[in-house]
């Protein structure tokens, strides 16, 4: 759709000027895209306090923490299906015989900080008692439980005639709350992740209420979820900076569906695009090969870059024409700008192995006039230097390469065209070169 409005200059005019994380709130927590564990996708409801701290325990002795991963978060289904006679949330006694704070000082005691799941209707998604018109009351007792993180779902939505706002002041009322609690406790404030799938109005305002926001349903162990997440997040790259970040959703790694190729997809983009990046595994179960992937030292740093904030952002579509909007076949060419350099993303969205060509200068981030030395994200290796354009050669069906382009200096004298972009290039006297 936003393929047949947006043509030409004025598409990408538009694309540039119209996302901005100006309003983004800097309450100090949440400046990078968080790094942990959920329990969801691999476990649903069929969590317990021994699920948690055993995966909290893998973490570290698969040295998932040293690589840079900090929460440990229990998602939905903890709770007693009803409030106390008080009014307050109950843990359910069975799966959580010692209680939340027990398992949250075992967490931090592991060097993590813990996460907990509400929601912003009447009833969580599983059926559990919601937060609306208990935010800071839940608030409190999340923080009394030694909670760091909450991600605030968004079933069981009461009517308008209840609630009286929309999307956004239905947020706003948790993040009222969860500033109030800071204010009055001392205490930092929590990360805040929106689970919010009304995408139409999250993007624009998410920013101003917490870290993250949901930018599409759930996601799925199978390449069509990802392309479908891939596409749609294309388009809105430019809402991602620091303190606010399009949560593309959890890591759908070695739940079945996903070829290797695919895995390595699914982590890269996740990363250079800055999502949060919550670990869906059995940790029990992991591979070696899924292992590997989530602990890629070079492409966790560029997520957690502490100078640029900025995700990577599509330069050209590749196999569909420009601002195509197509979610079996996202666009291919992606850069962003890093600490280090300009970061590039090619992603063969075919279903067959694929060279993968760019020039240099296609990415705002290069000088024309210099040539670039590549580093491979993935093979850990030097790839030599990019003198104008770039091959990957034989890129595997659905695979991926990141590469980081750092300049090496002028290009050598003398190559044509003079002008890398053959477009209005003129000599000196004024003769157009073209
Ligand atoms: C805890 O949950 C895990 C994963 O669902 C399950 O395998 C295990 O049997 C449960 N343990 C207890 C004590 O319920
Ligand atoms: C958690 O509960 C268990 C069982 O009662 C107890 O042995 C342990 O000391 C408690 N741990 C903490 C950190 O409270
Ligand atoms: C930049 O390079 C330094 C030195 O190799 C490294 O420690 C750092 O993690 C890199 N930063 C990013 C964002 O890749
Ligand atoms: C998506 O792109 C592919 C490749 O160009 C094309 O074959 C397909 O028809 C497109 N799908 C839609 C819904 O436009
Ligand atoms: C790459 O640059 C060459 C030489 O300027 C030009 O002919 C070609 O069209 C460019 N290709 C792309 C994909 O920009
Ligand atoms: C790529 O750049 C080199 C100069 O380094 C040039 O000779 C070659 O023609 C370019 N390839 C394409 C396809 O533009
Ligand atoms: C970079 O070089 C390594 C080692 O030769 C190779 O495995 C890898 O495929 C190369 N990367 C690209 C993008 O060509
Ligand atoms: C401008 O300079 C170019 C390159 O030296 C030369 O080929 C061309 O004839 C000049 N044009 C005029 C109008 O002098």
């Amino acid at each position: 759709m936003l393929g047949t409005l947006l043509g030409g200059s004025f598409g990408a005019l538009f694309y540039a000027a119209t996302f901005s994380p100006a309003n983004a709130l800097e309450n100090g927590v949440g400046r990078l895209p968080a790094l942990g564990y959920n329990t969801w996708n691999a476990f649903a409801c069929n969590i317990n306090e021994s699920l948690v701290l055993e995966s909290a325990q893998l973490m570290v002795s698969l040295g998932i923490q040293a690589a840079g991963y900090q929460y440990v978060n229990i998602d939905d289904c903890y709770a007693e299906p009803t409030r106390s006679s008080s009014g307050d949330l109950v843990a359910n006694t069975a799966r959580f015989p010692n209680g939340m704070k027990n398992i949250t000082d075992q967490i931090h005691a592991l060097g993590f900080k813990a996460g907990i799941y509400s929601d912003s209707g009447w009833f969580t998604c599983g059926g559990f008692p919601g937060s609306f018109q208990n935010e800071l009351r839940d608030a409190t007792l999340f923080q009394e439980w030694g909670f760091d993180y909450l991600k605030y779902d968004n079933c069981n939505i009461p009517f308008d005639d209840i609630i009286r706002q929309g999307m956004l002041g239905k947020y706003t009322r948790m993040s009222d709350a969860l500033i109030q609690l800071a204010k009055s406790s001392g205490q930092p404030p929590f990360l805040f992740s929106l689970c919010q799938w009304g995408w139409e109005q999250v993007w624009l305002w998410g920013s101003t209420l917490g870290h993250s926001w949901r930018i599409t349903g759930d996601i799925a162990p199978n390449w069509d979820s990802l392309a479908l997440i891939i596409n749609f997040n294309s388009f809105i790259t430019q809402a991602t900076d620091f303190y606010g970040h399009n949560d593309m959703d959890m890591l759908q790694l070695g739940n079945g569906g996903l070829t290797f190729d695919e895995s390595k997809s699914h982590f890269t983009a996740w990363a250079l695009m800055k999502s949060p990046l919550l670990i869906g595994t059995n940790l029990a179960e992991i591979t070696p090969d899924i292992l590997g992937i989530i602990t890629n030292p070079e492409i966790l740093a560029i997520h957690q870059d502490p100078v640029v904030g900025k995700s990577v952002s599509p330069f050209r579509w590749g196999l569909n024409p420009d601002f195509t909007s197509n979610s079996s076949f996202p666009a291919q060419f992606y850069s962003g700008p890093s600490e280090n350099g300009t970061v590039f993303m090619l992603l063969n969205t075919l279903n067959e192995p694929a060279d993968m060509f760019f020039n240099l200068t296609e990415s705002p981030w290069i000088r024309a006039g210099r040539q670039y030395s590549v580093r491979d994200l993935w093979s850990h290796t030097d790839n030599g230097t990019a003198v104008r354009n770039f091959t990957a050669t034989n890129v595997p069906a659905h695979g991926v390469v990141a590469l980081l382009l750092k300049d090496a200096g002028d290009e050598p004298a003398g190559i044509f065209p003079p002008c890398a972009v053959w477009d209005n290039c003129a000599f000196e006297n004024g003769t157009a070169a073209n």
